[in-house]
């Protein structure tokens, strides 16, 4: 038994569709959230950049001795996780990895899309897992970089939002996927939206589910599960958090259970 907290951090605040996830699965954990409000996006930046910023999260939150990482965020995912896992004396766990599993497991007709910010794409991280796990599987990526500001901006639902989404979208359609990896924190926001467009046929694949199950998982176990009935929440981002405040809910899925309060990464 371990009843330190978990330690979740993304480049804002997209990640709190994963730390709901934890709230869910596992509601005895304890969370320290990070979130680098200060410096989003992500998803258009460096490798070298993003790889930086991460390591900086990292730290932050090994610092306050978090039992395992979380890493909420498809981009530090897809470029950044080795340096982390190098400077980690504790489990870490990614979004693409389990997505990729679920992924792979759904499609039969061995099609499958994927969609993340231009940082994820570029990197080839998903179609190479996927490969990896069965080559014959054709993987089609689109960046859909206007999702996470209209995510953001509470649009997900509007009307140009549906037409860009089908913009973005309609090239899957035609090439006749199956699945499609949601490979963004802020995508499954715009699950509506999306299945509008590509048909009920199409299963979407949001990883914070199977991030959570292999979690869960890792936690079981190497005995680091926690029976603690009082769970503690802690929010940190990098810039003031008045903005944070209107847009959290539509993340976490409730109110915060905890205070938003603004560090500096030094701390
Ligand atoms: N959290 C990022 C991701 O999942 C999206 C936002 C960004 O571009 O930083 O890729």
């Amino acid at each position: 038994m371990n009843n330190n907290p978990i330690g979740v951090f993304d480049s804002g605040i997209g990640g709190l569709t994963v730390a709901r996830e934890i709230v869910k699965q596992l509601p005895h954990e304890s969370i320290i959230y990070l979130g680098d409000t200060a410096r989003v996006p992500y998803g258009t930046r460096s490798k070298e950049i993003v790889i930086k910023f991460a390591l900086e999260l990292a730290n932050f939150l090994l610092r306050r001795k978090v039992k395992s990482l979380v890493v909420a965020c498809n981009t530090i995912s897809a470029v950044a996780l080795d340096k982390i896992k190098n400077i980690s004396p504790v489990p870490i766990l990614d979004v693409i990895a389990p997505a990729v599993k679920k992924g792979v497991r759904a499609t039969k007709n061995k099609r499958i899309g994927v969609i993340g910010t231009s940082g994820t794409i570029q990197s080839g991280a998903y179609a190479l897992q996927i490969k990896k796990i069965d080559p014959r599987i054709k993987v089609f990526s689109v960046s859909c970089p206007l999702f996470v500001p209209l995510a953001e901006e509470g649009l997900h639902k509007h009307q140009a939002t549906r037409l860009i989404a089908k913009d973005y979208l309609d090239e899957l359609v035609r090439l006749k996927i199956d699945t499609l990896i949601l490979g963004c924190t802020h995508y499954p926001l715009l699950y509506d939206t999306i299945t509008e467009i590509l048909g009920p046929k199409v299963t979407l694949i949001d990883s914070a589910q199977p991030t959570i199950e292999s979690l869960k998982k890792v936690l079981e176990e190497k005995g680091l599960i926690s029976e603690n009935n009082n769970p503690t929440y802690e929010f940190y981002v990098t810039d003031a958090p008045g903005r944070v405040y209107q847009v959290t809910r539509r993340f976490f899925g409730s109110k915060l259970k905890g205070k938003i309060k603004k560090v500096s990464l030094g701390d």
